[in-house]
């Protein structure tokens, strides 16, 4: 690839074992990785991007709110934020936070390497190094805020004070979308709060290096999220696509907004009703970048807490699409496999 042989102008030995259809294959991988950079959609494709100014205040405007999130939910699984309630302020110095983490020497971020999940603050660059078909091009580290909050010197020193606030910030966020979540599938506003939607929050820092070769590599593989909900804040370099009718759309840099999506296990709560999408980063040439996802959800904790499909919106018509399982289960499965590009929904069936 990108010019297809003909099968004579391969070795006889093996020219039918890489047919040309194979080769069209990896050149739409190479393809996907890199001239897709950039992509911003056609006109229709739109990448929906919801104002919550309101949703407290005014009736009318929360039940518009409610039709926008639910419909986002259904057909990207994504939708960004405005007038969240987070200050600009608190963004940029987690950013910045962020930065003076990774950028600190290799002998202090080293105190914090861990590969034991358990863990309340990980430093481990990527999680699934040893399972993944491969390393992404990408650093990371995690810290765990809920619901066992780390006591302020238990966090890295270098954004600690900024993560406190931020994730405070972010946990009342991910209450107000967890009510506009549960009215857009004709629920009470407590009710996936009152299932412990929100009991727990996991924070995971992602730091990109410039990418010499971006072509022959990846960010973060394509995935979709293991929790019920990811709130993620993205610099302004831009990389992150989503998977939406069958191709990569970039999910564009706004400033002061807040990247939502629908992560697996909300995909199964409500029954296929809200979709987990897929979605993955690029490798760039220009670097650092810096996005920070808060997780809704509590990870490899044991709780016991079983979730199925929620037994209030199934019917005769609408019969439940997964069996139950534990937060812990899933985690566990999900992180076994590691960013192998598969879903493990289908697992749960
Ligand atoms: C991820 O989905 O794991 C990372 C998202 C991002 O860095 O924008
Ligand atoms: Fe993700």
């Amino acid at each position: 690839a990108p010019d297809v042989p003909s099968p004579d102008e391969l070795p006889q030995a093996c020219r039918h074992h890489q047919s040309a259809q194979d080769i069209h294959y990896q050149k739409g991988i190479l393809e996907n990785r890199s001239s897709n950079f950039g992509y911003k959609g056609s006109a229709e494709l739109t990448f929906p991007i919801i104002d919550l100014d309101g949703t407290h205040t005014n009736p009318t405007k929360r039940r518009e709110i409610v039709d926008k999130v639910r419909d986002a939910s259904e057909t990207w699984g994504f939708f960004q934020v405005v007038n969240h309630g987070i200050p600009n302020s608190v963004l940029e110095e987690m950013i910045q936070g962020t930065r003076r983490f990774f950028e600190e020497d290799d002998e202090v971020k080293m105190q914090l390497y861990t590969r034991d999940l358990t863990k309340k603050v990980i430093y481990n660059s990527n999680f699934d190094l040893y399972s993944s078909p491969a390393a992404n091009w990408r650093d990371s580290m995690l810290c765990v805020m809920a619901p066992n909050t780390p006591s302020p010197d238990e966090l890295p020193q270098a954004c600690r004070e900024i993560l406190m606030e931020y994730s405070k910030e972010v946990m009342n966020l991910g209450c107000l979308l967890f009510e506009l979540l549960s009215e857009g599938l004709g629920l009470h506003p407590s009710y996936l709060k009152d299932i412990d939607c929100t009991e727990g929050l996991s924070v995971i820092f992602n730091y990109y290096p410039e990418c010499p070769q971006p072509e022959l590599t990846i960010g973060t593989t394509n995935h979709s999220d293991n929790d019920f909900i990811t709130v993620l804040l993205q610099d302004q370099l831009g990389g992150l696509q989503v998977m939406h009718q069958n191709q990569w759309i970039d999910v564009p840099p706004t400033p002061g907004a807040l990247v939502i999506n629908i992560g697996d296990l909300l995909q199964l709560i409500s029954n296929d009703k809200y979709k987990s999408v897929e979605h993955r980063v690029l490798a760039n040439r220009v670097g650092p970048r810096i996005s920070v996802a808060s997780f809704f959800f509590t990870g490899p904790l044991p709780t016991g807490k079983i979730y199925g499909p929620i037994k209030d919106i199934l019917t005769d018509k609408n019969p439940p699409r997964y069996r139950e399982t534990t937060v812990k289960e899933y985690h566990d499965h999900f992180c076994g496999k590691g960013l192998d590009g598969t879903s493990s929904l289908s697992h749960f069936k």
